[in-house]
Order: structure tokens, then C-alpha cells, then sequence
């Protein structure tokens, strides 16, 4: 990959400071691509395609099963920030070893389950300090599953009480952030503050196809709801022209 993929600099800027991106005017320090596909080749594409317009890749489970740490690798070669989201969930030894090894592959986030247990929050966090640019994101509840299906694993009330009970108990044991829905975000901002990233899929620019994401918010809903990245797919991977795409959630993001 790194062959083909022209380096994108982005000068040392960090998302690990106070404001988790927020601060800096520049929107691609929040936006996140995904790249839901199944072989590097396929990647590779959709990153040229991209070019300057985003900084970081969102390397999920499809991707990491099919072609393996090389991708990640290859990415962060090329100066790309990858978004590693393997959604760790395991006892804390073995997760703070899977995180110890995420971070000699330079990724900038990752995620860990919050329902794991603190001590195995603390042990994925505790791993990634090596790298202390890398963040540690904590998934709350998948919006895949409603309050019936919680009922169902001992989990009562409402979904958002799940998260924000889940959301409180990642910050507490040294998280910093959360991957949660912007109908949660808001909540999580009143009462849990703005010291932490939420990171926010379910994404799609105003006026696209909604495909199979059932609750989905426009970029500047995201942003005003709390969320201090968006994660998109599709609307980009999938456009014509990516890097126009790309352009064009950028500058909803700023409105
Ligand atoms: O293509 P699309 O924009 O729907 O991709 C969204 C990405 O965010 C996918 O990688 C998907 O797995 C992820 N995601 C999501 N909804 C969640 C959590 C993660 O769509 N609740």
C-alpha cells in the first residue's frame, strides 16, 4: 500500500488534546472515514480517491479479519491516522495485550467495550500509554440493540441509561471517549462534560441515501448533539467522487 499512497502530513497535530479536536478549526481533525471493505486493493482505492480530504481510517473487523495488521501498518506509513475498531471485549490481561500491540502498530484510537468489566478498562488504558497519543474509546451500547434486548441480558431501563451508565464508568477508569449515537450525545455532554471524544457513526450527509443505518443524523446535527468526530462509510467509500463527498461533509461539519 505505502507504494501507492502518496504520504499525507499532518504536521504532529494530536487528537489527544484538552478538546479532542474540537479546538482546532480544522474540520478534518473530526471526521473519520470507514473503510468497510474486505482487501487492502480495496482500500488503497478508496484512501487515493480521498486524498488530503481526511486524515484518519476507521479499520474495523472486516477489514482486520481479511488482510491483517499489514493494512494498518501500511496506512500509518503512508501518514494516516487509523481509528483500529476491534472492539476489544476479554479478560483485562488478554485485552491489555491485544491493546499493547495496537499501539506498535500506531493506530490513534481504539475501541474496548465498556460492559468488560473497570478493571479491564484500566488495563486497556493502562497498555496504551506507551502511546500517548492514542486514544481509547469505550463502546456503550450498540445501537443495533433496543431496551428489549438489554431486558433480555439483565440490563433495565431505558438505552440511554445503559449508556450513560456505561459512558460514566469508561471515564472513570481513564477512557478517553466514547462511541455512542448522537441521540445519546447530547445527554452524555450535559452530564458528563466535555472533556472526552464522542465518536459518532450513523452519519449521513444531508439530502444522501440513508441505506441500512435505521437513525442516522446529518453532520451538522452530529456536531451540534456533542459528538467531537463523525465516522462515515458509505456516503463516501461509495460516492463518485469521494474526495468531493469528503469536501462537502467538511463543510456541513462547519456550518
Ligand atoms: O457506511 P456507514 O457510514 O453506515 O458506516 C458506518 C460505520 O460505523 C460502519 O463501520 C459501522 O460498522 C459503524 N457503526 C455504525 N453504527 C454503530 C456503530 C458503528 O454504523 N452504532
Amino acid at each position: 500500500m505505502p507504494s501507492t499512497l502518496p504520504s499525507t502530513p499532518h504536521g504532529g497535530l494530536s487528537y489527544r488534546s484538552d478538546s479532542y479536536g474540537q479546538g482546532n478549526g480544522d474540520p478534518r481533525q473530526r471526521l473519520i472515514v470507514a473503510l468497510d471493505v474486505s482487501t487492502a486493493a480495496a482500500a488503497q482505492k478508496i484512501v487515493a480517491a480521498v486524498g488530503d480530504s481526511a486524515l484518519t481510517y476507521k479499520v474495523g473487523m472486516q477489514l482486520y479479519t481479511a488482510e491483517g495488521p499489514q493494512v494498518v501498518r501500511d496506512l500509518v506509513a503512508s501518514g494516516r491516522r487509523v481509528f483500529l475498531d476491534l472492539k476489544y471485549h476479554d479478560i483485562p490481561n488478554t485485552v491489555g495485550a491485544a491493546v499493547a500491540e495496537a499501539a506498535k502498530l500506531g493506530v490513534s484510537m481504539l475501541t474496548v467495550h465498556a460492559a468488560g468489566s473497570a478493571r479491564m478498562l484500566r488495563a486497556a488504558v493502562e497498555a496504551a500509554k506507551v502511546r500517548p497519543e492514542l486514544i481509547v474509546l469505550a463502546i456503550t451500547v450498540l445501537t443495533s440493540m433496543d431496551e428489549n434486548d438489554l431486558e433480555k441480558i439483565g440490563l433495565r431501563g431505558t438505552v440511554e441509561d445503559s449508556v450513560l451508565r456505561l459512558a460514566t464508568i469508561a471515564l472513570a477508569n481513564g477512557c478517553q471517549g466514547v462511541v455512542t449515537s448522537a441521540r445519546e450525545a447530547s445527554r452524555l455532554r450535559a452530564e458528563l462534560g466535555d472533556k472526552f471524544a464522542i465518536v459518532t457513526p450513523g452519519v449521513r450527509p444531508a439530502g444522501s441515501s440513508v441505506g441500512d443505518q435505521v437513525r442516522v443524523v446529518t453532520p451538522a446535527e452530529a456536531i451540534a448533539a456533542g459528538a467531537s468526530h463523525i465516522v462515515v462509510g458509505r456516503p463516501i467509500t461509495e460516492a463518485a467522487d469521494p474526495a468531493a463527498e469528503a469536501q462537502a461533509i467538511l463543510g456541513q461539519m462547519n456550518r
